[in-house]
């Protein structure tokens, strides 16, 4: 297996990448969260105990493996240590085995206020975790840091200011009264740091000078990406490998050896706003949803759900430059007698083959389908490929033919054994 592996959504988020990178994180030192916040909700099941990781990488619950939050993370502090804590509660120890980069930006209360308001004007259905403006304030150059949570002077200086252009914001353009009591953020932030303030270090230096083996989990997907997803339909990070570089402090140099892996559902959801091309609606989409238990593990919202758009899978195949695809919940598809997906786009008469960068073209096209036959047997819980039904089968041989990378591995249930190794992933 190669020392550098890169796991990341090839969709719109929601792809089961939590249970990929538990599995394959066992036979790394290190595991690598590098963008986002607590807007990601990864499930894990071990031993039947639910873990759902929001921004620790999920390798740290193997006992050998070190966990890093990296640099490109809008960190949460007190969602943080309700984690760590809750992961410990289940009799899992990792505080002593997990950094946190100093460089990583602070998402403060006022940002989740921000987050609010903003939804209320031409919202985008965020998760209403401040992650979009914790990302406005560090690329205003505002934001406020880890390392700055060492010197109370240049913390209370930058949050003052912070809280004065909020107050701004939220009286001027929206007409809303803005008050912050800092007792809350002594409670959200300045406690919870102490928490694990030993803990924060320069993750870039540590991970240049330490790191044998190391996997790197994306959060969102592909699809979310704020350069090549469906903007502004998109979460504010690159959540596709464009965001190892800067989101990790490594050089793109390092990556030149890295396999990278783009996990994608057997068919497609989407939870928020924006285009979805092969959305169902009515009857299909409540059969699909409730078959595969669409809910938001962070917010709990019902999934939209669709069918497999290989134009839009094509494009996180091209984006990440994918090794290959890991499939999730093909058993969601068992039963159906016939299964579509989508191949190409037409709009204003004109073919798309090519996911366009147009929200207008994304918002109004159609998709258009080529119809596969189903099959009847279950695949749930298989462990063997050459148990897989001849139809599941040619389903995902049509997939591979048209996105031009592999399948290489299958899941097919919740559980850690529940999987399929169809290539050597290396
Ligand atoms: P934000 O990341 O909270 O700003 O939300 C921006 C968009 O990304 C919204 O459509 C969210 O529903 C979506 N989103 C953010 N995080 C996730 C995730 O982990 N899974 C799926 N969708 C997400």
């Amino acid at each position: 297996m190669s020392n550098k592996l890169v796991i990341l959504g090839a969709q719109w988020g929601d792809e089961g990448k939590g249970k990929i990178v538990d599995l394959l994180s066992e036979h790394f030192d290190v595991s690598v969260r590098y963008q986002g916040g607590s807007n990601a909700g990864h499930t894990v099941v071990i031993n039947g105990v639910k873990y759902v990781m929001h921004l620790l990488p999920t390798g740290i619950l193997h006992p050998h493996n070190v966990g890093v939050i990296a640099q490109g993370m809008v960190v949460d502090l007190k969602a943080l240590k309700e984690e760590i804590e809750d992961i410990e509660s289940k009799g899992n120890r990792i505080l002593h085995k997990l950094y946190i980069s100093d460089r990583a930006h602070v998402v403060m209360p006022y940002h989740k206020l921000l987050d609010k308001l903003l939804e209320r004007k031409n919202g985008i259905g965020t998760t209403l975790r401040g992650i979009g403006p914790a990302y406005m304030f560090k690329f205003m150059r505002k934001g406020i840091r880890m390392v700055d949570l060492f010197d109370q002077k240049v913390f209370e200086k930058k949050m003052e200011e912070n809280i004065e252009f909020v107050k701004d914001i939220a009286e001027k353009v929206f007409g809303e009264k803005f008050e912050i009591d800092t007792r809350y953020i002594e409670e959200e932030v300045v406690r919870p740091f102490e928490f694990f303030k030993d803990r924060v270090i320069d993750t870039a230096k540590w991970l240049r000078e330490n790191t044998k083996s190391v996997i790197f989990e994306g959060a969102q997907g592909t699809l979310l990406d704020i350069d090549m997803g469906t903007y502004p339909y998109v979460t504010s990070s690159n959540s596709s490998a464009l965001g190892l570089a800067n989101g990790t402090g490594f050089s793109p140099k390092y990556f030149k050896d890295a396999k990278i892996y783009g996990v994608a559902k057997a068919y497609l959801t989407r939870v928020g706003g924006g285009p979805f091309p092969t959305e169902l609606h009515g009857e299909e989409a409540e059969k699909l949803r409730e078959r595969g238990g669409e809910y938001g593990a962070t917010t709990g919202r019902p999934r939209r759900v669709g069918w497999l758009d290989l134009v839009a899978l094509k494009h996180a195949v091209d984006v990440n430059a994918l090794d290959g695809i890991i499939l999730t919940k093909l058993d969601v598809l068992d039963g159906y007698p016939e299964i579509k997906v989508c191949v190409a786009y037409e709009y204003n008469g004109k073919i798309y083959r090519d996911f366009p960068a147009s929200l207008e073209v994304l918002e109004n096209c159609k998709p258009i389908y080529e119809t596969l036959p189903g099959w009847k047997e279950s695949t749930k819980g298989l462990t063997d490929a050459s148990k897989l039904p001849a139809n599941a089968k040619r389903y995902l041989r049509f997939i591979e033919d048209y996105i031009g990378v592999p399948i290489v591995m299958l899941s097919t249930g919740p559980q850690r054994h529940e999987y399929i190794f169809l290539k050597e992933i290396v």
